[in-house]
């Protein structure tokens, strides 16, 4: 299955990159002015769909832009055809494809493949994880204030739900850096080899995060939400990634506007 993930998100990949700056059609999602689908997001998600039922024609499927199927299966196929639209439909080169596969409700295998660098980051539970086809881990770093970390928002951002935009405040003083790339699934990436010690962010979608929750965790790190459970944390909307070493720090930190 890892296989044909990769070959969707490889093909997929490529799409996307060829078609920046190449968008017709430029959508607004009900209700949110600022959370954006182009037609290059459907077709992406199209062809992703198309591969994996050339193989698989029973399983299930959840993907961003509707591409669900009410098909009872063991296993479910978690996709984002486009994580970073706003990135894409500006022309800026950091955006990649999500795909997870969940099996009895666990993550068993995960791709995120971001064209622009061209890398593939991949994961099997139990497995390790690997970026392009070597090995990876997460970092070593073990203070906070030695530490780059990542966030991003939610489209409803400036209604500053549960505090967004104060975690954001409070982290800057205290960290080496704080960055806001535009992509979930690369933050998480970055996190599982070792380019960014952590990353939190609020109301994330399972597409966004269904493949780098376990490409973290087979890179060594941590996931939870943000007190620190580590159930379903794919289907739970706050993320904590980390290298695990800083995570009670930042756990401590997004805690300063949590507690009442
Ligand atoms: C978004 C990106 C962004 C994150 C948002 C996501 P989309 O996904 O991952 O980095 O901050 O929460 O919704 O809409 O570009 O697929
Ligand atoms: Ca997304
Ligand atoms: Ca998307």
């Amino acid at each position: 299955m890892l296989q044909v993930a990769i070959e969707a998100a490889l093909e997929a990949g490529k799409f996307l990159k060829t078609n920046v700056g190449n968008i017709k059609h430029i959508e607004r999602k009900i209700g949110q002015e600022t959370n954006l689908v182009t037609e290059i997001d459907k077709q992406s998600e199209a062809m992703i769909i198309r591969k994996i039922h050339s193989h698989y024609p029973l399983h299930a499927i959840l993907g961003e832009e509707g591409g669900s199927s009410a098909q009872q299966s063991e296993f479910r196929w978690i996709i984002d055809p486009l994580d970073g639209t706003t990135n894409f439909t500006h022309g800026l080169p950091i955006f990649s494809v999500t795909i997870g596969v969940e099996h009895k409700g666990d993550m068993i295998a995960g791709v995120i493949y971001d064209p622009n660098a061209d890398e593939l980051f991949t994961a099997e539970k139990g497995k390790g994880a690997f970026l392009n086809g070597k090995k990876i881990s997460v970092s070593t770093t073990d203070t906070l204030i030695n530490s780059l970390v990542v966030t991003g928002f939610p489209y409803n951002v400036k209604e500053n739900p549960e505090n967004v935009i104060q975690h954001f405040i409070n982290f800057l003083p205290v960290a080496q850096g704080v960055r806001r790339l535009g992509s979930a699934a690369i933050d998480l990436a970055y996190v599982a080899c070792g380019r960014f010690d952590g990353y939190w962010e609020v109301f994330l979608n399972p597409w966004d995060k269904a493949a780098g929750v376990l490409i973290v965790k087979e890179a060594g790190g941590s996931v939870t939400n943000f007190f620190n459970d580590s159930t379903d944390t794919v289907f739970r909307p706050n993320t904590l990634a980390s290298n695990g070493r800083i995570h009670q720090q930042m756990l401590d930190i997004l805690h300063k506007t949590l507690r009442p």
